[in-house]
């Protein structure tokens, strides 16, 4: 059959991403990547518990290898993840109290420790990425008042740490790397999942708009943060157009927008009837059509996960490429939305 690649269909709109491990960068799972994507994401290589799982102890050599190889194959890379509430060391934002209990660290350590390794791992990879989720899923999943986002906030380790203010201290350090190394071509996104819920999506936009307006008037309308990633990890319960209205309200801050970890659950027990088979497309066409309209917003759609064997769902085959690394209906939608509706 004939297999036309994603990036051609979409050369002219955005960049066609996925997230790898260094087993896509082998055999036939490369041959497929390669035919479709022009940038790739790690989906774990770069996280802080990779990095530096132990207190000034960078461990860079896996994370090394898989960018190289990368960016020898063609791809861009994009960096994820500096400042997360999962896949972190506990060193960074806790310590243990003399009754033997986990608790936040103080402020001052937190912030160091934060600042230290954003500041280490950014000159480490320096404009070998394109970009960087700065901080990732900050924002809790009810917000009680989306409007007031600080008390809307995740009440994770760096927050409790910290307090509030940890997300514009993360942007501030990562700000200065690239100031200081003349990087101004490296994109600082905040990134976050559930991106079609409405308060959610409302909490996160008064933060970014809040944190931007700020540094803007002291710093000649420069932005801080500079793009806004939707994960857009969805489910046949997704509607599309609550998807458009964080979209389209997240281009009215002035940041490039991008789909940053894509994929649709759609069945279980790794299976997938006709029915859900043909839901999960259709939302797929539905996605895209909305992207294409905003083309000129969005730098990048990228997939979490190459095939539904290996997705970090893979019991709900969320992906466009089967166990067998043949394209699904779904792929076919991508590749003809308007048609497909
Ligand atoms: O590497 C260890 C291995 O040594 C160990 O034996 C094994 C046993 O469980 O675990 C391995 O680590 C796993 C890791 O993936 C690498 O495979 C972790 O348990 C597992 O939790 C981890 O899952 C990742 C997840 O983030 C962790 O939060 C997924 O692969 C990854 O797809 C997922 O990606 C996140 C994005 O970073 C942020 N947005 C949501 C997205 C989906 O959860």
């Amino acid at each position: 059959k004939d297999i036309t690649p994603i990036k051609e269909k979409y050369q002219n709109d955005f960049l066609i991403g996925n997230a790898i491990t260094s087993s896509d960068l082998e055999g036939a799972r490369l041959e497929l990547l390669k035919m479709h994507h022009n940038v790739v994401t790690a989906e774990n290589a770069m996280k802080p518990s990779e990095l530096q799982p132990t207190k000034g102890n960078f461990t860079f050599s896996g994370a090394d290898l898989l960018v190289d190889k990368a960016l020898a194959e063609g791809f861009d890379v994009f960096g994820h993840v500096l400042v997360w509430h999962q896949q972190s060391p506990d060193w960074m934002n806790t310590t243990t109290n003399a009754a033997g209990e986990r608790v936040p660290l103080n402020r001052e350590e937190a912030l160091k420790n934060m600042q230290d390794h954003i500041k280490k791992v950014m000159e480490h990879f320096g404009d070998r990425v394109i970009g960087w989720d700065v901080v990732n899923e900050a924002m809790s999943n009810n917000p009680p008042n989306p409007t007031d986002w600080k008390a809307s906030l995740r009440q994770s380790n760096w927050y409790h740490a910290i307090g509030p203010d940890y997300v514009e201290e993360s942007y501030l350090a990562a700000r200065k790397v690239l100031d200081d190394n003349g990087w101004d071509h490296i994109k600082l996104y905040y990134n976050d999942y559930n991106d079609d819920n409405q308060n959610k999506a409302t909490a996160i936009y008064h933060m970014i708009k809040e944190i931007n307006d700020r540094y803007a008037a002291e710093n000649d309308g420069r932005l801080l943060i500079d793009g806004m990633g939707m994960q857009g990890h969805y489910n046949l319960s997704t509607n599309h157009e609550n998807v458009r209205k964080s979209l389209e309200r997240f281009i009215t801050l002035g940041v490039e927008v991008s789909i940053t970890e894509l994929d649709i659950q759609a069945g279980g027990n790794h299976e997938q009837s006709e029915r859900d088979r043909v839901a999960q497309a259709l939302l797929y066409a539905q996605l895209f059509n909305l992207y294409k309209e905003h083309a000129d917003s969005i730098a990048r759609v990228t997939f979490w996960g190459l095939n539904d064997a290996t997705s970090w769902r893979a019991a709900t085959s969320p992906l466009l490429f089967d166990r067998n690394l043949q394209a699904k209906l779904a792929y076919e939608a991508v590749m003809d939305p308007v048609n497909f509706i």
